[in-house]
């Protein structure tokens, strides 16, 4: 197989294998990852196919719906592209990506620029997903799906997690952009990325003054 046959039958595959997930993580935020990627890409030297497959395949079995399981996604890319006959090097090197691309797994962590250009640019592509419009309607999918609250004034969002803490945190959806997404743009690793994330990010904190002004009925 050349490249492009590669991509595409490794969309087929992700669009088969997401066909009933939960919206937030299903294949349409793949599909906006990798075009993410593809964008973040231009600006950057990396292997595209790299990129393509691995911004593909990040969250084709997210461990938050198997258990905690880490492993089942890096084994089932692993299986995929060895079935069409991708090169190891290339397997290992997406599945590096699967492995590390998560927030849980950067709490913590503190020098990024020892990561592979590829994995950044996925990270970047994967968090701007979680920002702006597209993040605020993530955002409370996500919460509805766990049927957790909006917003409660009473609950305080936990801005010291470490990795565990963030795994069972079950407060307000409200609470996750303080806990989350607005640590995101200070967090990207890219240029285009961080500038993206700018915009988007201003978003979100417009957006949550309107709400607050909603919630008090003063407008
Ligand atoms: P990552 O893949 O980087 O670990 P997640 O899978 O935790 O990211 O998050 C995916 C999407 O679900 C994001 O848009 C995120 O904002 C949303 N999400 C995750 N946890 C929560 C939560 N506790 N409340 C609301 N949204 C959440
Ligand atoms: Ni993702």
């Amino acid at each position: 197989m050349n490249t492009t046959e590669i991509v595409e039958s490794t969309i087929e595959f992700v669009r088969e294998t997401l066909g009933d997930a939960e919206a937030g993580h299903d294949w349409f935020h793949t599909q906006r990852v990798f075009r993410n990627a593809l964008l973040l890409a231009k600006d950057e030297d990396v292997d595209i196919l790299v990129v393509s497959l691995g911004a593909l395949l990040h969250d084709i079995a997210d461990a938050k719906f198997h258990d905690g399981d880490e492993s089942i996604g890096p084994r089932m890319a692993k299986e995929f592209l060895n079935s069409i006959g991708v090169e190891s090097e290339i397997i290992d090197k997406v599945c590096f990506i699967i492995e590390e691309i998560s927030f849980k797994n950067s709490i913590g962590r503190k020098k990024k620029t020892d990561l592979p250009l590829e994995l950044q640019v996925v990270q970047d592509a994967d968090r701007l997903d979680a920002l702006g419009a597209i993040g605020v309607a993530r955002a409370f999918q996500y919460g509805g799906h766990k049927n957790r609250k909006i917003y409660d004034p009473d609950i305080s969002p936990n801005l010291k997690m470490d990795k565990e803490t963030y795994k069972k945190s079950e407060g307000p959806t409200i609470n996750h952009f303080y806990e989350k997404l607005l640590l995101l743009k200070d967090r990207m690793n890219t240029q285009t990325g961080k500038r993206i994330a700018t915009q988007r990010h201003e978003f979100l904190l417009s957006y949550l003054e309107q709400f607050y002004a909603e919630w008090n009925g003063e407008r």
